[in-house]
């Protein structure tokens, strides 16, 4: 596998071998962390860390995966770089890469993203765009590997939003051979395009991609739970037609009844409790959630020693 030099925008960019081979070394240099090992692949290499939006996991992930592998971050805020504003964003991200061996880059349009990474001469990593969460994804199939021992044949239900992380988690679940079942209310539908996309990477993998509105029906059966905000990060003004729309999609107990005897239930976070999940499910999946969290670093690591 030969990644270098490449932007890490969308799954889909990748052939499916190469994201077996991304999580691979994922636990290999979770592994090595955890024995304290001196890892140096990007040794001399610098990750520049620009978001538009908020962030906790994916700015301390990316910061502490690059120190880990031997290299150094770089934070900027929007306010200082102002791309579109001060400068144009092809300006902003030639002279980025002047300065720096990749870029991991949070933006509202994910058009933005790309200009980025068209523009930039060092890989782009996608830290989250409206669209798309893939290395989200990336450290969540890691999670359902460490707990289950593989992921193929497995059956992930989605209960909430079509948005970004449910674009993703289409995607990679189809592509790693993860039955897909998401529960979306209508007019919150999943992603058209990430449907047709795990539509074909399914039959490549003979994994199954069930589109339905009814949460039980998600959950019957499934190994993994999963869910996320009702109101992502930008909607907040739609915050309270949201919550009626969502009212009858919360993971809890009485939903997970329906699921494997042996469930997971995982959200990529921030969670708020009360809403998408209750407060007792939360507690009682928190070591798995909170490893969810800390494998974003391992996950991210490996794109990185990868592709800078
Ligand atoms: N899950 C996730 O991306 O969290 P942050 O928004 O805190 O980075
Ligand atoms: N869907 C959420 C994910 C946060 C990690 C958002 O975009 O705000």
């Amino acid at each position: 596998m030969n990644l270098k030099g490449k932007d890490f925008i969308n799954l889909e960019d990748f052939k499916k071998e190469e994201l077996y081979e991304l999580i691979e070394l994922a636990s290999t240099l979770k592994a090595k962390v955890k024995n304290n090992e001196k890892i140096d692949i990007c040794k001399n290499k610098t990750l520049l860390i620009f978001f538009e939006k908020p962030s906790l996991r994916t700015r301390l992930s990316f910061e502490t995966g690059i120190v880990k592998l031997g290299g150094t971050p770089l934070y900027i805020t929007k306010e200082e770089c102002a791309p579109g504003k001060r400068e144009s964003i092809e300006d902003t991200a030639r002279v980025m890469a002047k300065y720096v061996d990749g870029m991991a880059i949070r933006t509202f349009a994910h058009s933005t993203l790309e200009k980025f990474a068209q523009w930039s001469s060092v890989p782009v990593i996608n830290s989250l765009t409206d669209k798309s969460h893939p290395c989200q994804i990336m450290a969540d199939i890691l999670t359902i590997k460490e707990h289950f021992g593989n992921y193929t044949g497995k059956k992930l239900a989605y209960i909430g939003d079509g948005n970004n992380v449910l674009h993703s988690l289409l995607v990679g679940c189809s592509m790693f051979g993860i039955n897909i079942s998401c529960a979306c209310p209508s007019g919150y539908k999943a992603p058209e395009d990430a449907v047709l996309l795990a539509k074909k990477y399914s039959k490549e993998t003979a994994s199954t991609v069930e589109i339905l509105e009814d949460p039980k029906k998600a959950v019957q059966d499934a190994d993994i739970i999963y869910t996320d905000t009702w109101t992502s990060m930008g909607q907040e003004k739609e915050a309270d037609v949201r919550k009626e729309a969502f009212k009858n999609y919360q993971v809890n107990e009485q939903l997970l009844q329906n699921a494997s005897k042996n469930h997971i239930v995982m959200h990529c976070l921030p969670a708020h409790k009360g809403e998408e999940i209750d407060f007792d499910t939360f507690e009682k999946h928190a070591d798995i959630l909170f490893n969810q969290a800390e494998n974003r670093r391992y996950a991210q690591m490996a794109i990185m020693a990868s592709i800078m």
